[in-house]
């Protein structure tokens, strides 16, 4: 028998028209939430989501004042938030940081980091109200390590996994839980790029230890898990979802040079 844990449950999503977002939108429709979907662009959602069941608004998370406006009419719309899933954001052009721009290094930190601030302090007072409520964050492993090239990405996202620790041990005796899912590499549009270099493709397989990058849908169910009840003791904790990525040291693999036994 398949699970409802969010039956009533209204959720808030941001990046949710694509990838992580997208799927994990369709997750908690089939366990019984109603969805206040959020991104930059609609991408037809609604007809994949069913209008029963979900309602599409613009939200720049950069934008403090189109935060403010959606968490509000989400409450306007289903009369409560029950969980607030931030997780839209994107990829930097890739560079050093002498070579990356000063505007573009700002703009990435505003998307990927800000927008969570901004949200929270608008939906933890709503779940406060309510006595309860849930935020989850897409941060990732990018924001446990670093990465080449990708140094605004790797700031904006280890600053979500601490404003999620900082948030959370703030509200935990309000009754809101607040965690960071972090993904390793998964197969969404925004690495599009990086699957459609066969060789490339070959170098993630040798660094995950699972061999595969991720379907999104097998991060979307840390997300419930999360955001469940079946998470009730767990606040502040970033959750890794990577095949086996961040287990690795990083050293070669000696047996291939060293010989075993
Ligand atoms: N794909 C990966 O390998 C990977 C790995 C780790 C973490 N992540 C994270 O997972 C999350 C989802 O990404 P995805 O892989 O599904 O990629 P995606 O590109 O399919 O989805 C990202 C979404 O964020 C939205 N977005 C971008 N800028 C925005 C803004 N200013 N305001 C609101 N929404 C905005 C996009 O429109 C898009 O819908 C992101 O937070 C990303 O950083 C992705």
């Amino acid at each position: 028998m398949s699970r409802r844990r969010f039956s009533d449950q209204v959720v808030f999503v941001t990046g949710g028209s694509s990838g992580l977002g997208a799927d994990t939108c369709e997750l908690f429709i089939q366990e019984g939430a109603k969805v206040f979907v959020t991104d930059i662009l609609e991408r037809d959602i609604i007809k994949r989501l069913g209008a029963d069941n979900a309602c599409f608004h613009t939200c720049d998370v950069s934008n403090p004042e189109d935060c403010e406006n959606a968490i509000k009419a989400c409450v306007e719309k289903y009369g409560r938030l029950d969980v607030l899933f931030h997780n839209g954001a994107r990829l930097p052009p890739l560079g050093d940081v002498v070579q990356h721009d000063v505007k573009a290094f700002q703009d990435i930190i505003s998307t990927n980091l800000n927008g969570l601030f901004y949200l929270s302090r608008v939906a933890i007072p709503q779940m406060r109200e309510q006595g309860k409520g849930n935020i989850i964050a897409t941060a990732s492993i990018s924001g446990l390590g670093g990465d080449y090239g990708l140094s605004s990405y790797n700031a904006a996202k280890a600053g979500t996994v601490n404003l999620v620790r900082s948030m959370a041990i703030q509200h935990a005796k309000e009754g809101i839980r607040i965690n960071s899912v972090c993904p390793g590499y998964m197969l969404t549009p925004m690495t599009q790029a990086m699957q459609d270099s066969a060789e490339l493709g070959e170098e993630f397989k040798k660094v995950i230890p699972m061999g595969r990058g991720a379907d999104p849908k097998e991060i979307g169910r840390a997300v419930l898990f999360l955001a469940s009840d079946d998470a009730s003791y767990i606040t502040g904790h970033a959750l890794t979802v990577d095949g086996g990525t961040m287990a690795h040291t990083g050293f070669p693999q000696y047996t291939n040079f060293l010989g075993s036994g």
